[in-house]
């Protein structure tokens, strides 16, 4: 029996609501999902119109301002996203803590990103419109540089410092592949496939990275520290650690370790999970993965050869016909096809999540600000339902049994 002066707070009744599947944490302008019926809009813009139009900078402005931007803004952005590309030098001894050949990316990310704060600490309090522009340059810019970085050091090679004159992605596949006099140069289909996967993971309204974030921040944390906190959520492998979950699944099926269909009964046995299937809001399909699967394919017939993806085709189908996947309204979601565009891009599993990180960053600063400029905002507090001992008196240590 559940005691009901439990469920009582001062504001009124405790809501019981696991995994917070019904509760609305905040009011936001942001971005828009309905999950019965596969819509999602930035701003109020279908993601199909951003996918097709658009690229992720200028996706990125749109989150954070609130508008497509105007030509003067997009060349103010790119001007201060060059500036800031480079971190400092002294930052760089922080990828020395790690370890060689074996670290974690995505550890190193969200640890640097988090130090990254410290070498901008006049920005750990925002006063004003032209602050908070300057710290998104530096985290958008800087992030990439880092995430690159990151990689390098994780594969025991030097890093490759960015080159002003390349966009946004091109300049990260440079820092990723470019080895000293040999610039990587990669075909645009790639660079456009990049900005493509980042763009489609830029926000996704109340996720538990953006919930982090807006967590941490409500408690009045400074930027660097809110968004280092959602990096550690995103790192699960029922969120963003899915992409990676996803190509190993697919390569046990290639390597001959596991069918399609035994893998499917393993499934329905409950002895694991589909990876890059469901979603707690989309019930009958995922826009994002729609715009993926189609975008896999075309590059894949640029040339870009990857036998995952009839394999993960294949699955899809046989998954989408069975029963036990219909009636749980279980479908590919966004992370079911990233990581093959990833693969055909050269990006190594290890970094696929990071990959992930980068695109949601603008949401994530978004979502920060949000919460920042509202005066109503207040600290973030759920409460809980206590199941433990009622009051009981102290027991002496030699009286206890
Ligand atoms: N494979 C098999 N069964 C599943 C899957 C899956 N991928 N997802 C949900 N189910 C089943 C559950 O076992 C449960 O079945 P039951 O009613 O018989 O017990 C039912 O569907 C409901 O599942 P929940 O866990 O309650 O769904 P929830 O909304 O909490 O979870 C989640 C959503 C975490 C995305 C889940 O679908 C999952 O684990 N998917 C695989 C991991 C993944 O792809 N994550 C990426 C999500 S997208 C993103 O983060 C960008």
């Amino acid at each position: 029996g559940l005691d009901i002066s439990n469920l009582r707070s001062q504001s009124g009744l405790i809501t019981f609501d696991p995994g917070f599947g019904n509760t609305g944490s905040c009011k936001s302008d942001i971005t828009f999902v309905d999950g019965e019926n596969g819509i999602l809009h930035y701003r109020g813009y279908p993601i199909e119109e951003l996918a097709e139009h658009g690229n992720f900078i200028e996706t990125a402005w749109l989150l954070i301002f609130g508008e497509l931007p105007l030509k003067e803004d997009l060349a103010r952005f790119r001007a201060l996203l060059c500036a800031e590309e480079l971190i400092h030098e002294d930052l760089l001894h922080h990828f020395n803590g790690f370890p060689s050949h074996k670290s974690q990316p995505m550890a190193i990310l969200s640890a640097v990103i988090n130090a990254l704060g410290s070498y901008h600490t006049d920005l750990y309090d925002i006063h004003n419109k032209s602050e908070f522009f300057l710290a998104v340059g530096k985290m958008i810019s800087k992030v990439r540089t880092i995430a690159a970085f990151s990689y390098r050091k994780s594969i025991g090679r030097p890093f490759m410092y960015p080159d002003p004159d390349l966009s946004y992605c091109h300049n990260f596949l440079h820092m990723m592949f470019s080895i000293p006099n040999k610039h990587y140069d990669p075909p645009i289909e790639a660079v456009k496939a990049l900005s493509l996967v980042f763009m489609l993971h830029a926000d996704h309204e109340q996720n538990c990275s953006t919930s982090t974030v807006r967590m941490v921040g409500s408690t009045q944390a400074n930027i660097f520290a809110s968004v280092s906190a959602g990096i550690c959520a995103l790192w699960g492998k029922l969120h963003g650690g899915a992409n990676a979950a996803v190509i190993d699944m697919l390569e046990q099926i290639k390597d001959g370790d596991i069918t399609i269909d035994e893998y499917l009964e393993k499934v329905k046995k409950k002895e694991c999970r589909l990876m890059g299937f469901g979603h707690r809001i989309y019930k009958s399909f995922d826009p994002r993965a729609r715009i993926l699967k189609k975008a896999a394919d075309n590059l894949l017939q640029n040339g870009f050869n990857d036998q995952l993806l009839d394999i993960a085709l294949e699955l899809e189908e046989k998954a989408i016909a069975d029963d036990y996947f219909t009636e749980r309204k279980l479908y590919p979601n966004v992370d079911f096809y990233s990581g093959i565009i990833l693969r055909a891009l050269g990006i190594p599993v290890a970094m696929f999540t990071v990959m992930f990180a980068i695109g949601r960053l603008p949401g994530w600063i978004a979502h920060w600000y949000e919460d920042f400029e509202n005066p109503t905002t207040r600290i973030n507090r759920p409460r809980q339902i206590y199941t433990g001992q009622t009051q009981r008196n102290y027991i002496p240590i030699d009286f206890r049994k």
